[in-house]
């Protein structure tokens, strides 16, 4: 016999509606989504424009994305939810270096360069040298490891958003570690920087009042046989923003310092000029 739709029976009439499912993994999805969604509409009471509005700004945000823009990505960053899989994600990593969102701009393959290089390709600013070691949670040094970098530069802005204005490839590069597991680069402290905010995801923030920066920060992805691929950033440690990163990725074993030297043998040993900014960093991967 057909049942009347009520405010109280919804959501478990929709959650046995996926009874016969038959991927487990889905079906337990889908009945938390319902469950909490349905919670959510139970608070919030909507009105029906109020519906109409939500739907469209999803609407907005999917019409928002191409090749090269996925605002559905920049909305998850905004409420937290990537930072929140990232960290579930990272559970099992004990030891490891910590991870942080991926983010949209790794759109173009990093350069392979070699050690040592220099991935600002304008050489106007003040330059940064980054020099590291990759190891195991055990300390053991890897080489032959490779670390994807890209950052945004002194303006805060990515290769990719000023092809007219920056060189292909600026801010990138693909490094692999020596045989102590050692890399080094140079390159130049980038500046914080806002999100994309010509969308619906900047109208959501220009609404509540949020402001669209990210702390400076460089980009890694860091693999090695054997060991689970870390996905991470470097954070500036003097950078505004650095306690209101707008996707919440801060994490404070990830803020390094970028010390300023003015020393003509160390400017020599990493061919710059004095002064100068270095950051010595210690990535550690789990095994896989
Ligand atoms: C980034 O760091 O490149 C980034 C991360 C999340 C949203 C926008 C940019
Ligand atoms: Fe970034």
């Amino acid at each position: 016999m057909a049942t009347d739709f009520t405010e109280e029976g919804a959501a478990d009439a929709v959650i046995e509606s996926f009874a016969g499912t038959p991927d487990e993994r889905l079906r337990t999805i889908l009945n938390s989504l319902v469950r909490h969604l349905h919670a959510a509409v139970r608070e919030v009471e909507p009105s029906l424009a109020e519906w109409e509005q939500a739907i469209e700004f999803l609407t907005a945000t999917g019409q928002k994305c191409t090749d090269v823009r996925q605002e559905f990505i920049l909305l998850s960053d905004v409420l937290g939810i990537s930072m929140l899989v990232e960290t579930i994600s990272e559970r099992g990593a004990a030891g490891a270096t910590q991870s942080t969102v991926l983010g949209p701009f790794h759109m173009t393959s990093s350069p392979e360069r070699e050690l040592g290089a220099n991935i600002d390709l304008v050489g106007e600013s003040q330059p940064c040298v980054v020099i590291g070691r990759v190891v195991g949670t055990d300390g053991s040094p890897l080489p032959g490891a490779t670390l994807d970098v890209w950052q945004a530069n002194d303006h805060g802005a990515y290769d990719v958003q000023e092809p007219d204005k920056q060189p292909d490839g600026n801010g990138r590069g693909l490094f692999t570690t020596d045989a102590e597991g050692r890399f080094w680069f140079r390159t130049i402290v980038p500046s914080y920087y806002p999100i994309p905010t010509d969308g619906p995801v900047g109208e959501l923030l220009a609404a509540t009042r949020r402001h669209p920066y990210r702390p400076a920060h460089i980009h890694f992805i860091v693999a090695a046989d054997g060991y689970r691929t870390l996905t991470t950033h470097i954070f500036v440690d003097d950078s505004e923003y650095i306690d209101s990163d707008a996707v919440f990725a801060v994490k404070k074993s990830l803020i390094t310092e970028f010390v300023e030297v003015d020393e003509p043998e160390q400017a020599a040993r990493y061919q710059v000029s004095n002064p100068f900014r270095l950051a010595d960093v210690q990535i550690a991967l789990s095994k896989d």
